[in-house]
């Protein structure tokens, strides 16, 4: 409430200046554009490249968050912007400040690319504008570089493999191949897998890496072919995932060496990887098939919406809508009281597709995760890998 007051002073004051401003043709004083006007959202996604499909997912999933209250955020009109970040770490500064300095936009949501999130999180740092992570994994987002005003509402990049590796020693699979993109995501990804596989008795025979958003995977498989593990556990998503799957198949290892992934290997491409992914096992905070009045709720107002199945990117964007809503309803829209809508943020439970999550002091999701199979083009849940799973957030100092 205190620090509610100076701002509707300043507006009131301000309020004078603008009947004068506006006889004498001058523009708005910002703060009472900021006020009384829009709510202006920049979305800073790839909607190019072999991420392009998750840009459209998150903007779509935080859209129809929106529309179900209305169109609104606490009672005020949305204006949306858009960049596409094409998924290019070095011109992540330059499209974050597009949004910031140019749009002039109160909130940033964006992105999918842990490489790009690291451009994002400095001008958010640096600006302190209002930044949701709808995807990006990266650790130092909410560990080392957090800030109170960044929340992310996906996963950390160790977050889902944690849980794969005592789930692979359990079917007996004590020796790995571990392969992904060389970049922060697969790196982290590999920490969380190291991590729970080691613990679990398993060994790691050999890691195997290509750059973003490479995809020629041959002689790569060649090698796992020679190396002959127990099993297989990767990081990829996208275009690049479902190249993999059908390439691993085709290169004749399916069936023979099973393969296991962080749960992004699985989404958004069942159709495009066809029967190759049959029998992939995975983890990840989300599954197709959670049978709740939620999810069926969520996913059918998704396939009406935009004729197409909703995945775990969209289910992302969905929630960092529902975020952005408790917040806004808190602060009654007045979003630049940034102590009120910060403190709603962090003390809310959204009831998410996925199922009920909550915010970590470092402001990251508490949340479960789910093992699955894919079988006839869908995320089957067979089991919880782990149940409200917190990263770290080592090094986070907020304020
Ligand atoms: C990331 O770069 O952080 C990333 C990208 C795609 C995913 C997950 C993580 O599916």
């Amino acid at each position: 409430m205190t620090s509610r007051l100076p701002s509707r002073r300043l507006i009131l004051s301000q309020g004078a200046a603008v009947i004068g401003a506006a006889s004498t043709g001058l523009l708005l004083p910002e703060i009472v554009r900021a006020q009384s006007s829009k709510v202006r959202v920049g979305f800073m996604l790839p909607y190019t490249g072999t991420f392009a499909q998750l840009g459209v997912a998150i903007e779509n999933g935080f859209r129809l968050a929106i529309d179900q209250q209305g169109g609104k955020l606490g009672g005020r009109e949305i204006e949306y912007f858009k960049v596409d970040d094409e998924s290019d770490p070095s011109k992540g500064i330059e499209n974050a400040s597009k949004l910031v300095q140019r749009d002039k936009v109160d909130v940033l949501v964006g992105t999918v690319h842990s490489g790009v999130q690291m451009g994002i999180q400095k001008v958010a740092r640096d600006s302190g504008v209002l930044s949701l992570i709808p995807n990006a994994g990266v650790h130092a987002a909410t560990r080392g570089l957090c800030a109170p005003n960044v929340f992310r509402t996906s996963f950390t990049n160790s977050q889902p493999t944690r849980a794969l590796g005592a789930a692979m020693v359990a079917k007996g699979h004590k020796k790995a191949v571990w392969i992904t993109w060389k970049y922060a995501a697969g790196d982290e990804a590999f920490e969380g897998f190291k991590e729970g596989y080691t613990a679990a008795g398993g060994t790691i025979v050999k890691e195997l890496g290509l750059p973003f958003p490479n995809v020629e995977f041959q002689a790569l498989l060649t090698e796992i072919a020679a190396l002959r593990p127990d099993a297989v556990a990767c990081f990829f998503a996208g275009g690049g995932a479902a190249k993999f799957i059908r390439d691993y198949a085709a290169a004749g290892l399916k069936g023979k060496i099973p393969l296991y992934g962080s749960g992004f290997l699985t989404e958004g491409v069942l159709d495009a990887a066809g029967p190759a992914a049959d029998g992939i096992i995975t983890t990840l905070h989300y599954s197709d098939s959670l049978d709740t009045p939620r999810n069926n709720a969520f996913r059918l107002a998704y396939a009406k919406t935009f004729r197409s199945q909703p995945d775990v990117y969209a289910v992302q964007g969905y929630d960092t809508g529902l975020l952005l809503i408790q917040g806004a309803n808190a602060v009654k829209g007045d979003i630049n009281n940034k102590a009120a809508l910060y403190k709603a943020m962090e003390g809310a439970t959204i009831d998410s597709p996925r199922g009920k999550w909550t915010m970590s002091k470092s402001h990251n999701p508490v949340q479960d995760i789910y093992l699955r199979v894919v079988e006839n083009k869908e995320n089957k849940v067979i089991g919880i890998a782990a149940k409200a799973l917190a990263d770290s957030g080592a090094g986070c100092k907020m304020g």
